[in-house]
């Protein structure tokens, strides 16, 4: 298999009060180079616990990830560094972690200095073009954090994201938090950068009208599981498993829709 991403056999149980949580059950998935896999499933299906362990943030219990031809969760030290560069994330509210007081310029100079992509000189000029190619006029560098819309955050969030050149942005509930035409904007960028830059998505959320609005394949997600995985519009249109079938029906409008 050529993927850009590979996974096979991931699991990952959480213990916690007397039992055990099998957050992810012998979860397999690939992704391609340029390709947007949409991961749908309720609440508590293991989402989020799939992107963590994606990005290291939480080591599996058994399974193996290759990506970009290496083994993944076989990277440590500086080598792991390095390579986190080429899959960054975008999750809620990425900013909210930072101080408040902190400037849109120092969120953005962070990874380009952590990851050597521009020496201290032409840093402002990188970070000018990060926020236009993200919709934000230059001026926005000096802007503290906190007093940007939901959505001027996301976009800062996303120049963040790619700043570091990645070849996968993990996506989780990235949209989830903004109102309808702000979420529409976002997704439309996502989807130019993904044309200009060969970037590929995974692109997580409970909502199946969302996902399916910028996904080419979707997965779906049951109690730690993949019951489904397929074209977006054969999920959408034909549902096979009782999870996907119940997303579905969750979105009216979306079986009424001329295929
Ligand atoms: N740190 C943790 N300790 C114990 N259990 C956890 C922890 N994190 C998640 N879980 C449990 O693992 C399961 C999967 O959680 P996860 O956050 O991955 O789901 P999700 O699909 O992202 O849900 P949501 O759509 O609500 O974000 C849930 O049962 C959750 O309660
Ligand atoms: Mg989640």
């Amino acid at each position: 298999m050529n993927g850009l991403l590979t996974v096979a056999a991931l699991s990952k149980a959480y213990s916690g009060s007397g039992r055990q949580v099998a957050a992810l059950d012998a979860v397999s998935l690939a992704i391609a180079a340029g390709e947007t896999l949409g991961l749908v499933g309720a609440s508590g299906s293991g989402k989020s616990t799939l992107a963590r362990v994606l990005l290291r943030l939480l080591e599996p219990d058994a399974g193996s990830i290759r990506f970009e031809g290496e083994d993944w969760l076989a990277l440590r030290g500086a080598d792991l560094r390095r390579r986190r560069a080429h899959m960054q994330m975008v999750f809620q509210d990425p900013l909210a972690a930072f101080n408040p007081l902190a400037s849109v310029a120092s969120v953005l100079d962070d990874p380009l200095r952590i990851h050597g992509i521009a020496d201290k000189a032409r840093r402002p000029g990188e970070i000018a073009a990060l926020l236009e190619r993200v919709g934000l006029p230059a001026a926005f560098a000096s802007r503290p954090v906190r007093t940007l819309s939901g959505g001027q955050r996301q976009r800062v969030a996303i120049a963040r994201a790619i700043s570091t050149r990645p070849s996968l942005l993990v996506l989780d509930e990235a949209v989830s938090a903004l109102d309808v035409t702000v979420r529409g904007r976002i997704l439309e960028l996502l989807v130019e950068l993904q044309r200009e830059r060969g970037l590929a998505y995974l692109f997580i959320s409970h909502d199946l009208a969302v996902v399916r609005a910028i996904s080419h394949r979707i997965a779906v997600m049951d109690a730690g599981r993949i019951v489904e995985e397929g074209p977006a519009r054969d999920v959408v249109t034909a549902p096979r498993s009782d999870a996907a079938r119940q997303l579905v029906a969750a979105v009216p409008r979306l079986v009424t829709e001329p295929a």
